[in-house]
């Protein structure tokens, strides 16, 4: 892996989110759509408006089979209405220079509205970076504080990167405290 000057990014999040689904069936109400692409799509979720409980539930189903919730940009790979979640596809933001010295960067925002928050347990945030602190914000229920935390990765040299492990070396990690929504990455070098 070649790091070039100021490094790098970050953020995956292995994303779930928990959402509260009282009257749930397990299938798509009859004659509506129960897929998009590979992804199978239970009542209270649906594609089309007859279909789906209500707007937090509408999975806009793109052409090419790709599953966004709501009118967001959040990817959906799997909806589970027992577990009360659905998970969505790893969030990545970075801030970085290619080799030629071109900054590239995101915008690095995930807005997580109600009814759904980020599970505390099925997701940490990471980051990969020499020299890079990140933190991550959002705000949980009832309070108006927003969390605040995060991590900072270095590197000794590039002989130090150990791409197996994330402990502070090339590659940092924190846990996430259940029902944050709102969430926003600051990166700072
Ligand atoms: C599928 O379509 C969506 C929406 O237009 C787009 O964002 C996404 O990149 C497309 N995916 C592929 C694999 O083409
Ligand atoms: C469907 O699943 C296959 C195999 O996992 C994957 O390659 C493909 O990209 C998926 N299609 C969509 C639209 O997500
Ligand atoms: C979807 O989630 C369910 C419940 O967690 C799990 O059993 C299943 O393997 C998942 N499917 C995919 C394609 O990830
Ligand atoms: C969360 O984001 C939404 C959309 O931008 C905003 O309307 C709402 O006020 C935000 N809530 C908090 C607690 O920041």
């Amino acid at each position: 892996m070649a790091f070039h000057g100021r490094m790098l990014i970050i953020m995956p999040f292995s994303l779930v989110l928990f959402a509260t689904i009282t009257s749930a069936v397990g299938q798509a109400k009859q004659n509506c759509p129960d897929r998009c692409g590979n992804l199978t799509i239970p009542y209270p979720f649906g594609v089309n408006e007859d279909c789906y409980m209500g707007s937090d539930y509408f999975i806009n189903c793109a052409p090419n089979g790709t599953a966004f919730l709501r009118n967001s940009n959040i990817r959906v790979t799997n909806i589970s209405v027992d577990l009360g979640e659905i998970q969505i596809q790893q969030y990545l933001t970075y801030d970085c220079y290619t080799q030629e010295g071109e900054h590239r960067y995101n915008i690095p925002e995930l807005w997580v509205t109600p009814p759904y928050t980020i599970s505390g347990a099925k997701n940490k945030f990471m980051a990969v970076g020499c020299d890079t602190y990140a933190e991550f914000e959002g705000y949980r229920p009832n309070q108006n504080l927003p969390f605040i935390a995060g991590c900072m990765s270095q590197c000794l040299g590039l002989d130090s990167v150990d791409e197996n492990s994330c402990s502070g070396i090339w590659c940092c990690q924190t846990s996430i405290p259940d029902g944050l929504k709102n969430r926003t990455v600051f990166l700072n070098f």
